[in-house]
Formats: C-alpha cells, structure tokens, sequence
C-alpha cells in the first residue's frame, strides 16, 4: 500500500473508548444471536447478522482509494487503479471478487445502482433485477389470498429476478472503462482457482443460516459434514472460475444466453417445493438503464452542498433528501453533537420525525418509474423546500400520532401505502481514481445468501421480495411497488455523490442495511458535513432510524436518559443491532494538495485501500 497512511481520527478521546469498549462487548456478545424469520411490520430488523466489531483507523490516499466489504475485493480494485484502470473498472474488478468472497451480500446472480461522475457530469446506471415477464400481483399470496410469510416467499425459485448487475457494469464500462473488460476479471478468477480464507463473517452468517444447506449445492459448497466452513478455511471456487473466465471472454451475454441462462432458469423453475416463472427468454431481455441521477442542494455547516442520489427505482435518494431536508428546517437543523460525542435525544427526536414523514412518502409513491408516474410529474417535487418546509411544521415536541403521506399537486393519489416489509442483505463499494472520477456502487442480492439457490458457483438473488407482497389494500387501492411483469422492485439502496459548492466531488458513499440504509448513509452525510467529522468517524457514530413505528437505536450505543428522553417523547424505543456496512471517500487537503481520506465500517470486514 506504497503512499497510503492510516491514521487514528482526531475524535474526541472519550467517544473513541466508548466506541471501542462499549461496542465490542455489544458485538461479540450478539455473534450468533439471529432472527431473521419473523415478518414484524414496523419494526426494522438488522440486515444480516452481527458478526464482531472491528475498530478501523481511517485512511489517506494521496492518488487514487477504493473502499469495499472485504480486503480481497479492495485490493483487486487498488490494484485495477494502480494499473491506471479507471473507477468504473476498478468497481467491476472488486464486484467480481466479492461474488467469490462476500456471496452472502453481492455477486453476479443480483442487481446494483451505480452513480458514476466523469468530472463533468454525475450518471446513474441501473442494474436492478426484473420481475419476470410471467410473474403478477399473485406472486407472494399463498392460495387463500394471504401474503407468504416472508422465508417462504424467499427460499426457492419464486423470489429470483433477471439479474443485472453484469450487464450494467458492461454498460458503465463501455462509456468510461480504461483497462480491457476481460483483464478486471482476472483477480477473481485467480481466487476462485487459487483458493481464499472463509472470513469470520462469512463463517458467522454461514453459521446462523437455516436455509442456505437445503439447496444441495450450496451445501455441498459452504459446509462440510453438515457445518459452516470454519474460518480461515481455504475455499476454491473453480465452477465460478469458468462462469467468470466466460464473462471476461464473452461479456453479459454469457450469463444471459446459453448454457449459463438455461442453468438460471432450470434452478429457478425446477425448485422442489417453491418454484419461480424466470425464463431464458427474460434473461435474454434484460437491459439495464441510465437514468438522471437525483440531485439537489443541502445546505450544512453554513455551506451549499449537492447531494446526488440514484433516483427511483430506490427510495434511497428522495428518503434521504427529505430527512435532511426536513431537518433542516427546525431548530436541530445545526445541533451539535453532545461532548459525549453523540446526537441528543432533541436532535433524534426531531431525526425520527423526519423520518416517519418521509417513510410515509416512500410507502404511497416510490416504485419503478417506468411503470408508476412520480408526483406532479418529476420524483424532484418530493424534495421541494417549499414541500419539505410544510411537511417539517408537522415537527412538534412530541411523536405525532398521526403521520400521513404528503401530497403534491392537485390530483390526489388513488395509491395505496405500502405495508412495511423486511428488506436484507447488500454490499457498498466506493472509489475515486487517479483522474479524481469516481463510483458509488451499492450491490445486492437482497437476502443474506439471497433466494438460497446455487448455479455454477455463483448465488441467486432474491430481490422479488422487495415487492409489496400485497398487490393492493383492502379497499382495492392499488400499491405503487406491486409486482408487474418486467418491473423492477422498490429498492432502499442509496450510493451517493456529494459536491462543494464549487462542484469539486466532495464524497462517495453509501451502506447496506435494507430500509436502514437511509439512516446509515443520512448519519454518515449529516455528520461529515454539518458535524464537520472525518468519514471514519462519521460511520462510526452510533446507528439510529426508524421506518414508521418504533425509533430504532443501536444496541449499547446510546445512554438510558437518551431512551428515557425518548420515550417521554412518546417514542416506543427498540435497542438492537443495526449492521450498517457503510464506506466511504471524502476530499481533503494536505499542504495545499487534495488528498482522500477513507472510512470502513468497524461492523463489517470493509477497508480503504489505495496508493
Ligand atoms: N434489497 C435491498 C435494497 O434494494 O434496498
């Protein structure tokens, strides 16, 4: 790592002890203790499981820095950059590799939103999965009309949509690639032949899953005699080696046409008791999009700032914009934190207002553009000030009761609101090159291990799931994020550009974590850039949210007078894990010179390389 430092963030002494001791303790103790399997209708669970908490330092890169979940998949992406590889082939190279080294969170067989800035101009490339072109709003009720419970509609062939994530790193490729596409392949397909050590959250996950060995592959892949593979176990992976040595050679369409697709398709229509109605065909006609990306002026610190975000099909964006927004329009606007080094139960009172404000939104509007109209016309209406300000005088003192969606323009919406339903799983990748481009990438296949099933190495997704499972409400109101033919499902997923007010790129970042990824990536935006904190110190902080119903705080984080202070508020306050995997890159200057400074998230296996 010739030219990168890493460095203990000048944080407050006494946040950093907390972080470290308090945390840790939280964390180990919560190895192993998982419940995934109840569908709880208000109450945000942890994305995947708690594995251990890992301090990370922060770090400094003078030319170029990739940030990823796992150390192999960051190398693969230095070492793209180091060759003069641009961000967009660095992203390819460390997605490929966490296909092999993280299959629980990304991979080939998933989907992803990629924000890209080319030093001009910020795009937006859709990768998110279809709905096959056989499914309809019956997929997820059982026979008497009711939705599934949530693991029955996941484990099997009916959640998997057409994939997309290759085929939009093709497109994003073939506009700002530097390196040939087949040599980005060529890290993962060394793993993959060579071998790499099961990580310990990978053992974790493994460990705690009830479902992933009943597909006869992936259990004769993950684990031997019956158990998880320990860690440190050298796993090679040489079906994956051929499907990616495919890819490099051929492109997308080896996994959309041929033997690979057929294989898709078989595993997903063949399911023994649970399967799903993908077909060659729909992988065949597949196609990822570019759409314009969500942009849009925040002011903190006294600064004009532009936060751009990956706009509808994800809520991410709008989510995240009017949280801010609305926050910005109280008094906890510029709240600092306390000399604890944390948010004050005012501020998160006022945060979980917002929030209840703006998830109601999400839940009546946000679906697939191409098949429901945005409010007034344009997705950009839900993040006008005017619009934010009225909604932001429904702040008071105390929780509101009642927490309507807002509505824009004149004609009244003959949606439905979408019930809240468990979203899992996903991985983020953040990078700028040596030209100061840069990627923001967040990548899924929705579930931890997705839909359980296993072709040629390689895991299927999931994402289906993020459909409403109800297609409309009891009066026949129909929902936006009902499943349709060739739709793509409703996504929390919110990789993010920010710029200076001289439209320098300020940050890339963004967070796993369902519909929490709203409040992850809104701390981390909030605390770089109205608390002034480095990016490591910013992921740092405590996570905090909620959807709707109770204020979610992380598990051992927050003192009692803060819950106390919160429930007095008239707040139902819920403590538990919350498995942000936040990374992030943040513009600096070091005698007179930009340098980029890095942060990980210390509840997952995530560095910051570079050079
Ligand atoms: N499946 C996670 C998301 O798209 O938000």
């Amino acid at each position: 790592m010739a030219g990168m430092t890493t460095s203990r963030p000048a944080r407050p002494a006494r946040l950093w002890r907390l972080s470290l001791t308090v945390c840790t303790a939280a964390w180990l103790a919560a190895c192993g203790a998982l419940d995934h399997l109840r569908l709880r209708p208000v109450e945000p669970p942890p994305p995947e499981a708690a594995s251990a908490l890992t301090a990370k330092p922060g770090w400094t890169a003078t030319r170029h820095a990739v940030a990823a979940a796992n150390p192999l998949a960051a190398e693969a992406g230095r070492h793209v950059l180091a060759q003069g590889g641009s961000a967009v082939d660095a992203a390819i190279a460390v997605q490929m590799v966490l296909t092999l080294v993280e299959p629980q969170s990304s991979g080939i067989g998933g989907g992803a939103f990629l924000l890209h800035w080319d030093g001009q101009r910020a795009r937006a490339y859709d990768g998110r999965e279809t709905a096959p072109a056989a499914a309809d709003g019956r997929l997820f009720l059982d026979p008497s009309g009711k939705p599934m419970a949530f693991h029955d509609a996941v484990v099997g062939g009916r959640s998997v949509g057409v994939p997309g994530t290759v085929k939009m790193l093709e497109m994003a490729h073939a506009r700002h690639g530097k390196l040939p596409w087949s040599v980005l392949f060529e890290p993962a397909i060394r793993l993959a032949e060579g071998g790499f050590a099961v990580s310990p959250r990978l053992h974790t996950l493994l460990a705690a899953d009830a479902h992933l060995r009943k597909d006869p592959v992936a259990a004769a892949y993950f684990y031997l005699d019956g158990q998880p593979l320990p860690i440190g176990h050298t796993l090679k992976n040489p079906l994956l080696a051929e499907v990616l040595r495919r890819l490099s050679v051929d492109g997308a369409r080896a996994l959309h046409q041929g033997e690979i697709a057929q294989d898709i398709a078989d595993k997903v229509q063949r399911h023994p008791t649970n399967p799903g109605r993908l077909t060659t065909a729909d992988l065949a006609a597949y196609q990822p999009k570019e759409r314009p990306p969500l942009c849009h002026p925040h002011m903190a610190a006294g600064r004009t700032w532009t936060l751009c975000g990956f706009p509808p099909p994800s809520s991410g964006a709008i989510a995240i914009g009017q949280i801010l927004g609305m926050l910005g329009q109280t008094e906890a606007a510029h709240a600092p934190l306390t000399g604890a080094g944390l948010p004050s139960a005012a501020w998160l009172h006022t945060y979980a207002e917002a929030s209840r404000l703006a998830f109601a939104d999400r839940a009546l509007y946000v679906a697939d553009p191409d098949f429901v109209a945005a409010p007034d016309g344009d997705w950009r209406s839900l993040l006008d000030p005017a619009y934010l300000h009225e909604r932001a005088r429904r702040i008071g003192p105390q929780r509101a009761s009642d927490v309507p969606a807002g509505q824009r323009g004149l004609v009244r919406t003959s949606l439905a609101p979408m019930p809240d339903q468990p979203e899992y799983g996903t991985s983020h990748i953040s990078i700028v090159d040596g030209d100061g481009h840069a990627v923001s990438m967040t990548t899924t296949i929705e579930d931890a291990f997705g839909a359980r099933q296993m072709v040629r190495g390689f895991l299927l997704n999931n994402e289906l799931t993020d459909f409403s499972f109800l297609p409309a409400d009891s009066a026949g109101r129909p929902i936006a994020n009902r499943v349709e033919p060739g739709k793509r499902p409703r996504s929390s997923m919110a990789p993010t550009l920010v710029f200076d007010d001289r439209g320098q790129l300020a940050m890339t970042g963004g967070s796993p974590g369902g519909a929490l990824i709203i409040h992850y990536t809104a701390k981390t935006l909030h605390g770089v850039l109205e608390w002034g904190l480095s990016p490591q110190q910013a992921i740092d902080l405590p996570n905090f949210g909620t959807t709707g119903g109770p204020v979610v705080l992380e598990k051992g984080r927050f003192p009692a007078a803060v819950v106390e202070a919160l429930k007095g508020r008239g707040h139902e306050v819920r403590e538990q894990d919350m498995t942000s995997g936040l990374q992030a890159i943040t513009r600096a200057s070091a005698a007179g010179r930009t340098v980029w400074r890095g942060g990980a998230d210390p509840r997952r296996e995530g560095v910051v390389l570079g050079d």
